[in-house]
């Protein structure tokens, strides 16, 4: 088996450079007991060992069900929050444990745009303030007197009206409010974004409003994007390359046409199998995979494949042995540019047309 965890022999353009080069990375959550004296009991295995590499221009879509640990990785990626273990190379440079001017430097460089624009701005502040903030942490991007022509220039960038800079947040959409929330993670000029659920609490019409603009912004500014996102169908549109997840773990990567197309593992497949088709024919031929039972706790995921607990085709091996993020054993002897050749953790990963479909 290849031991290829980042999915990268997979990537189109290869070659290009790898920005962010994240290896083994683990965030557990301390579980705590007792009022007066806390000692901890556990622990949430939020993200428990992942490894994957975002491209120069790329966008990598990361999807799962709730609770996964999505969030967490792109906290962890934009330095909110420290990992338990593990490294994040930005540039070849391990950012994980850096501090003071040196992770400033690189944190101007990764900025995060969040899922709500209606709780993620201030009331109380203008939009121009909102937009400007980052120069008060950043004062070398943009001088204090060039600030105001900064921010209308940033406004104008994400479609709004330069002359909106004194309203405050409630006198704008929902969609506007988002076009704020980029217009500030762009203030720095970084090289990666990470969009959490960009996109999620707008209305579909305007959902590909703030997609199309943020393809723009990526070709004129070169951004590199982490996307995360419920939409299956919207991951797809704008990715170049997926993660799914499960239970804090990538459990396959790959293209977008690897992972939409020819998915080999079955969380995948059931996962894409609930996502409906434009045309009614092939709508009609469809076997919809529904899974049974609720995602284990991430305190406490079971042993060997984290999805045996729900999965139809889980044997003895499953529960003993953890399957590797690589390509697997029965793939190996495919081209590398065949779509199956991808990384994918199960012991018996295979395309869905040969998947045995669930009992009753
Ligand atoms: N600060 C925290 N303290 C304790 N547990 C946490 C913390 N943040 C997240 N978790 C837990 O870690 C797990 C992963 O959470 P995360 O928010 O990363 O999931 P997610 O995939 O983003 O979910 P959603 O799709 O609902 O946004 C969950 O079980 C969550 O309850
Ligand atoms: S390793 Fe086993 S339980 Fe896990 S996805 Fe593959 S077949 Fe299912
Ligand atoms: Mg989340």
């Amino acid at each position: 088996m290849r031991a290829d965890h980042s999915g990268r022999a997979q990537a189109p353009g290869e070659g290009r450079e790898a920005l962010l080069e994240v290896r083994d990375l683990v965030k557990h959550f301390p579980l705590t007991q007792g009022v007066l004296f806390r000692r901890q009991i556990g622990a949430v295995k939020a993200v428990d060992g992942i490894s994957f590499d975002l491209h120069k221009g790329e966008t990598l879509g990361i999807v799962g069900e709730s609770g996964c640990g999505k969030s967490t990785v792109a906290k962890l990626v934009t330095h909110l929050e420290q990992p338990t273990s593990g490294t994040i190379r930005y540039k070849g440079e391990d950012v994980t444990r850096l501090s003071g001017r040196a992770l400033k430097a690189v944190r101007r460089n990764i900025q995060m745009v969040f899922q709500d624009p209606y709780t993620s701005l201030n009331p109380r502040m203008t939009v121009g303030d909102i937009v400007g903030e980052p120069f008060d942490i950043h004062p070398e991007v943009a001088p204090k007197g060039d600030r105001r022509r900064r921010v209308q220039e940033l406004l104008d960038v994400v479609g709004l009206n330069p002359e909106y800079i004194n309203r405050y947040p409630h006198q704008f959409s929902g969609g506007q409010r988002q076009r704020i929330g980029i217009a500030r993670g762009l203030a720095l000029r970084p090289e990666v974004i990470v969009a959490d659920e960009p996109v999620s609490a707008l209305d579909v019409s305007v959902q590909a409003q703030v997609v199309n603009l943020m393809e723009r912004l990526q070709d004129e500014f070169g951004l590199s994007y982490m996307f995360i996102a419920h939409d299956l169908s919207i991951v797809r549109h704008i990715s170049d390359r997926v993660a799914v997840m499960y239970l804090g773990k990538i459990v396959e990567i790959g293209t977008e046409t690897e992972i939409y197309d020819h998915p080999t593992h079955p969380y995948t497949q059931a996962l894409l199998s609930a996502v409906p088709v434009p045309d009614p024919e092939s709508e009609g031929k469809r076997e919809r995979i529904v899974l049974e039972g609720d995602v284990p706790s991430p305190a406490n995921p079971p042993s060997g494949c984290r999805f045996r607990t729900r999965c139809w085709k889980a044997q003895q091996r499953c529960a003993d042995e953890e399957p590797a993020l690589a390509v697997p054993e029965n793939f190996a002897a495919t081209l590398p540019d065949e779509p199956v050749h991808h990384p994918s953790a199960c012991h018996f990963a295979a395309e869905r047309a040969t998947v045995i479909p669930p009992v009753g």
